[in-house]
């Protein structure tokens, strides 16, 4: 589940979202511990799963990791939304796939790149946005 984000705290569990395509999809947890880092870090969740005869006892069936912050989808999603990228939306999953894919193979992009790998058609005209929030990603 590195490639969903968490969303929001919902009743019954946590609401996610696809970090590529935005899809949600809502996970059922009576208990949610969010741990946040920008180093990719799962010391807790492999302490927990090591313990796991301790905590079958109290009834806990389960542990999830949810979520990558050095993933390069959620990079992505994170310049997306600061640099305020979509209108109409329509375009934006294969704008973040694209752009994703563009930082796999070019981690520091140049405005050749950015321009060259960012082809899918936007009818809104968010390309200024869009390199920004490459550029944005990129830096991350
Ligand atoms: S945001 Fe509307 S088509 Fe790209």
């Amino acid at each position: 589940m590195l490639n969903r984000i968490v969303t929001h705290i919902v009743s019954g569990g946590v609401a996610t979202a696809c970090a590529y395509t935005g899809t949600r999809h809502d996970i059922a947890a009576d208990g949610v511990v969010l741990v946040t880092s920008r180093q990719q870090d799962d010391q807790v969740w492999r302490d927990l799963k090591a313990r796991r005869d301790e905590w079958s006892d109290s009834g806990i069936r389960s542990i999830k990791v949810i979520g990558d912050a050095e993933a390069r989808g959620s990079k992505v999603i994170e310049a997306w939304v600061a640099n305020q990228v979509p209108q109409c939306g329509y375009c934006q999953s294969g704008q973040v796939m694209a752009a994703t894919a563009l930082l796999k193979q070019t981690p520091q992009p140049t405005e050749d790149d950015i321009a060259g790998a960012m082809v899918n058609l936007c009818r809104c005209g968010t390309y200024n946005a869009i390199s920004a929030a490459v550029r944005q990603a990129a830096q991350a």
